[in-house]
């Protein structure tokens, strides 16, 4: 039953028909799980905020020397940096020499439950990955694989102002989808999607109530 077919009390439900959680199939072991985190963002937000004291947002450069547009940090066992050497999961924040903050305790059964969503049981990410957009910022084409776990998802969480995601195929050619993320949005995607190309196009300007300025996104990774 829809939440406005409960009558008066509908008031009482936690959300309208538009930001009900449902299930939109991407392709084979893809799926945008729309508002998937939307009863959890404010704690979600938090978490991140209480990540960020510990690990602070940081601009990475690449192996070929740019500096990313895209602010990042990391929790959970293993952390993602990339600098001149290269691209890799460390266990230790280069930033502060110590080891990257825990996984808040929410993060793990949201992603859990995302991916199983997508059918993908027993996910296990030892690794968060947090990014941080402002207008303009954005993540160019590419392939999530500096995992050694191929057979785990990738679990990607959006909270803050609305971005283009594009998901492509198995290569840089391949015709790409464009599916705008709101906030609450939970992309997932493995088997035989696992390793298709992906990109975020230039964050367009505006002002979340929650987040001001910014897209946060949040991914999940088993990377060992
Ligand atoms: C990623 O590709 O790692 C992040 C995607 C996103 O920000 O939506
Ligand atoms: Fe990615």
């Amino acid at each position: 039953m829809s939440a406005s077919a409960v009558g008066t009390g509908a008031n009482l439900a936690l959300f309208d028909d538009d930001d009900a959680p449902r299930i939109e199939p991407l392709g084979p072991g893809a799926v945008v799980w729309r508002a998937g985190a939307r009863a959890f963002d404010t704690a979600l937000l938090v978490a991140v905020d209480q990540v960020t004291a510990q690990a602070p947002w940081r601009h990475l450069i690449t192996p070929g020397g740019f500096r990313m547009s895209v602010a990042m940090t990391s929790c959970g066992p293993l952390g993602w940096v990339s600098d001149r050497r290269g691209y890799r999961y460390d266990p230790i924040d280069p930033d502060s020499g110590r080891p990257w903050p825990p996984m808040p305790d929410m993060f793990m059964p949201l992603a859990q439950a995302a991916a199983t969503q997508a059918g993908f049981d027993g996910f296990e990410p030892d690794a968060c990955l947090i990014n941080r957009y402002v207008p303009g910022a954005r993540l160019t084409l590419h392939q999530d694989r500096d995992e050694r776990d191929a057979h785990s998802p990738i679990v990607s969480v959006s909270l803050g102002l609305p971005a283009v995601f594009q998901f492509g195929g198995p290569t840089r050619r391949d015709p790409k989808q464009r599916i705008t993320l709101v906030h609450g949005d939970v992309v997932v995607w493995g088997g035989p999607a696992r390793f298709f190309h992906h990109g975020v196009l230039p964050l367009k300007a505006g002002r979340h109530p929650l987040t001001g300025e910014q897209r946060i996104n949040l991914t999940f990774r088993r990377a060992r």
